[in-house]
């Protein structure tokens, strides 16, 4: 079977499609060939050697993380799941695992069963980006109805999916992205639009109960200032600093920083699920290619000139 593999850290040079023999899956795993992979800004990252001192995955490694496709085997001890059936997920790249090759094994604690009335192409883009934005604003900030947020990167994969739950929760949205897209994000839901091109939201003079920085271009102490007493503060770039923050803060303040490390799990996956389907998260797809392809669309997103999503399909 193909796969797009690196065995070392560079650019999207490094990047080769191999002949593989087809994984066997142990106990509590699936075997799943991928109809569809989707690529986030991390594959890129991780290809570049960008965790590298802090996670480093095995090489070497297949790119890509999220994916969608068919249950072809199972492994021992294995519930809930059948041969032929639809699922989607993500892989832990970490032993290097990846996304974009015909057939791979994952455990069943990673993956959730695909709605019927969602495409594989929709189910591939879900898990890292909508992931990331629902534990982000469910389950650590816990945003409620009524309550104002501001969502930082959200014309991109996390942030238009955090605009999209923001809005079905009730909460009153100001979003901030490029010029390009401002339109795009009124579209999606968000009561007020910032440019960043225009204008700095640090500088508004809006107080907010959440800042979600999805596209992680601030610090907590710029944030601060328009945060309410006990506002969340939530960047999906953490630093060194941002987790000291978020250790030391609570003993002086009501206020939370919140390092954002998406961990996905069945769980999530199936919120994920029922949220796709009833048309609360609708991601944007940009680009649907092949495996040859793959290499140019991770340069295009690194250079940010991709607005949405990217699928690989790789089988039918
Ligand atoms: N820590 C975690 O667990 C985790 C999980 C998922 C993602 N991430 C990270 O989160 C980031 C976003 O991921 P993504 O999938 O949403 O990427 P994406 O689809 O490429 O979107 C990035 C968005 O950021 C916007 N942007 C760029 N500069 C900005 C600025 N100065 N102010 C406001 N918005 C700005 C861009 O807006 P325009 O195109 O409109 O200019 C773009 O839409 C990436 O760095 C990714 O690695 C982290």
């Amino acid at each position: 079977m193909r796969a797009l593999m690196f065995d070392r850290y560079g650019s999207e040079s490094v990047l080769q499609l191999r002949e593989l023999p087809v994984p066997v899956p142990g106990a509590n795993e699936v075997q799943v060939k991928v109809t569809v992979a989707a690529l986030n800004p991390v594959d890129f990252k991780l290809r570049a050697g960008m965790f590298r001192l802090i996670r480093k995955p095995t090489l070497p490694a297949i790119t890509g993380k999220d994916f969608a496709g068919r249950i072809t085997a199972l492994g021992g001890d294995v519930h809930g799941f059948t041969i032929g059936q639809r699922v989607f997920g993500s892989v832990n790249p970490m032993g290097g695992h990846g996304s974009c090759v015909e057939t791979l094994v994952i455990g069943t604690d990673l993956i959730g069963a695909t709605p019927e009335n969602i495409s594989d192409d929709i189910a591939a883009c879900l898990s890292v980006a909508a992931g990331t934005a629902l534990q982000a604003l469910v389950t650590a900030a816990q945003l409620k109805a009524g309550q104002s947020v501001l969502i930082t990167g959200a014309s991109g994969g996390v942030g238009a999916s955090a605009v999209q739950i923001a809005r079905s929760i009730g909460a009153k949205v100001t979003g901030v992205c490029g010029t390009a897209n401002v339109d795009y994000v009124k579209n999606i839901g968000a009561d007020n639009v910032i440019d960043y091109k225009k204008a700095d939201w640090r500088n508004a003079g809006n107080i907010f109960d959440v800042i979600f920085d999805a596209a992680g271009a601030s610090t907590f102490g710029e944030a601060r200032s328009q945060l309410s007493p006990t506002g969340f503060y939530l960047n999906t770039t953490p630093t060194l600093r941002m987790f000291l923050t978020s250790k030391f803060l609570p003993l002086v303040s009501k206020r939370r920083c919140v390092p954002v490390m998406m961990k996905t799990d069945a769980r999530l996956q199936s919120e994920l699920a029922r949220l796709a389907a009833s048309n609360v998260i609708v991601p944007l797809i940009a680009r649907v290619i092949s495996l040859e392809d793959v290499a140019g669309a991770q340069r295009d997103m690194e250079e940010g000139k991709i607005h949405g999503k990217v699928c690989v399909r790789i089988s039918e």
